[in-house]
């Protein structure tokens, strides 16, 4: 017997049982999405109420930011049923599980607006590294990629926000 031959099976169970341990990763993702909802719908609220000398510089960059998340919601539910997994089903559920809050006051500045979006925006990129890490310790490269690409996006919505919301 060649040291090849004498080391497949032990790699093969090894797979075998990362494959086996998988199903936490559905669930990682799902919990994902209450907050994605949740930061679409504040942003969505923002690019429409947003008034006063910022409007222009800030409506219609929210309105792409809110698209950018709607779109990854998809991509988010549509693996977490790839892996085999259910996803949410209704607004109910997304109230019950998110962590970002909701902001349903009659003024809110336009830097304070900013600034929240900002603090949301980074809650959720932690979240989405701590998913990103399950997915490593699991082997599931496919969703670390997506991941990689959903982190990249909140970095990108990130800086547009700290940077807008500079003085001057
Ligand atoms: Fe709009």
């Amino acid at each position: 017997m060649t040291p090849q031959t004498q080391i497949a099976p032990a790699r093969h169970r090894e797979n075998r049982s990362h494959h086996a341990n998988r199903s936490d990763i559905p669930v990682a993702l799902t919990a994902l999405l209450p907050d994605m909802f949740a930061l679409y719908l504040k942003t969505q609220n923002f690019h429409w109420h947003v008034s006063g000398r910022q409007f222009r510089d800030c409506h219609l960059p929210l309105d792409d930011q809110a698209a950018q998340i709607l779109a990854t919601t998809d991509l988010i539910a549509e693996r977490v049923r790839r892996l085999g997994g259910r996803t949410i089903t209704y607004i109910g559920h997304i109230g019950q599980l998110q962590h970002i809050e909701d902001n349903d006051a009659d003024e809110v500045e336009p830097r304070d607006m900013l600034a929240e979006l900002l603090k949301d925006n980074w809650l959720l990129a932690k979240h989405m590294q701590a998913t990103h890490a399950l997915c490593d310790e699991r082997g599931d490269v496919v969703s670390a990629r997506l991941i990689e690409n959903w982190i990249d996006e909140a970095e990108g919505r990130a800086w547009f926000l700290r940077d807008a919301a500079r003085p001057g």
